[in-house]
């Protein structure tokens, strides 16, 4: 029988879908939560905490491959140190990590920058641990998923007046064609650095918001904003963005219709009210 996969993350947007994935994939996946959950088929829950490090040894022990998913928007710099570490005691064979496009191309070095593009200096900090681990490593760099670009256009409509910042372009992709890659690089040889992963076009956030806007029948007044800081010229430069790398198949525009048809199905239609 072949050592079972663990997977960090596993209840997360990208990591259920590599999850689900995995599964058809006739592997033996381990998932670690910080809540405990009932197993499924193939699929064992083990319960503990990255930022503590909580039941991480016994997350690890007797894995071959660990995939590694969990994270959140200040990046995971920390708990990556906690899971590679507890990884090499216990003698995995294979990291995979995904990290976020502009990892190694935003620079953060002023308050500013790390209050609004942190998380970028997060990711590659993370990286580097990864690729320092001492093991066999694989380091795949997506641009923002779509759900990701939902969550933000959501939330500034709900503004009187919407904030875009000039200038920035994103490349949204969907997280299903991310965690595709993702699992042929774990079941795969370590690969090191792979290509980047970037969504089939870009937009600024004005036509994001747009988007949204008109799918749920609203209007609201847009407010352009040039954000200040060494991070944010680089967004305009471009950094966070894959444009020879536009691999991912489904675009925003069928993301956000079936979204919206399927919350609609669920009843989740009030807060679209103008
Ligand atoms: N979202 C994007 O646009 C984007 C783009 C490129 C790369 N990424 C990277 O892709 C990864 C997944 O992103 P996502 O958007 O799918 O994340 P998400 O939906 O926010 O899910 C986060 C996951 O991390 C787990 N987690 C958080 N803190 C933890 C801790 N202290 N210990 C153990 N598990 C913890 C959560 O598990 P429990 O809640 O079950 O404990 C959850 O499964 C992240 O590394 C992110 O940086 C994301």
């Amino acid at each position: 029988m072949t050592s079972p996969i663990l997977l960090t993350g596993g209840t997360g947007t990208l990591g259920r879908l590599v999850l689900r994935r995995l599964q058809e994939s006739d592997r033996h996946v381990r998932v670690l939560s910080r809540r405990p959950h009932e197993p499924e088929d193939g699929v064992e829950y083990v319960t503990g905490d990255l930022a503590t490090g909580e039941g991480i040894d016994e997350a690890v022990t007797g894995v071959g491959t660990v995939v590694h998913c969990a994270g959140n928007a200040k990046g995971d710099e920390a708990t990556t140190r906690v899971l590679v570490r507890a990884a090499v005691a216990a003698g995995a064979r294979h990291l995979v990590y995904i990290s976020v496009v502009g990892a190694d191309r935003v620079p953060v070095v002023s308050g500013v920058d790390r209050a609004m593009f942190g998380y970028f200096a997060s990711k590659r900090a993370a990286e580097r641990i990864v690729e320092k681990s001492g093991l066999p490593w694989t380091t795949l760099r997506a641009t923002q998923f779509h759900d990701l670009a939902l969550t933000t256009v959501r939330q500034l409509a709900k503004l009187p007046v919407i904030p875009v910042p000039t200038g920035v372009r994103f490349q949204p992709i969907d997280a299903g064609d991310v965690a595709a890659r993702l699992v042929e690089l774990s079941l795969g040889t370590p690969s090191g650095l792979v290509p980047d992963m970037g969504g089939p076009r870009t937009y600024d956030m004005a036509e994001l918001v747009r988007s949204y806007l008109r799918a749920t029948n609203r209007h609201r007044p847009l407010l352009p904003v040039r954000l200040p800081g060494k991070a944010a010229g680089a967004m305009r430069a471009g950094a966070n963005l894959a444009a020879d790398r536009a691999v991912g198949h489904r675009t925003w525009e069928d993301f956000l219709a079936d979204r919206l048809t399927s919350e609609r199905g669920h009843g989740a239609v009030d807060h679209e009210r103008v």
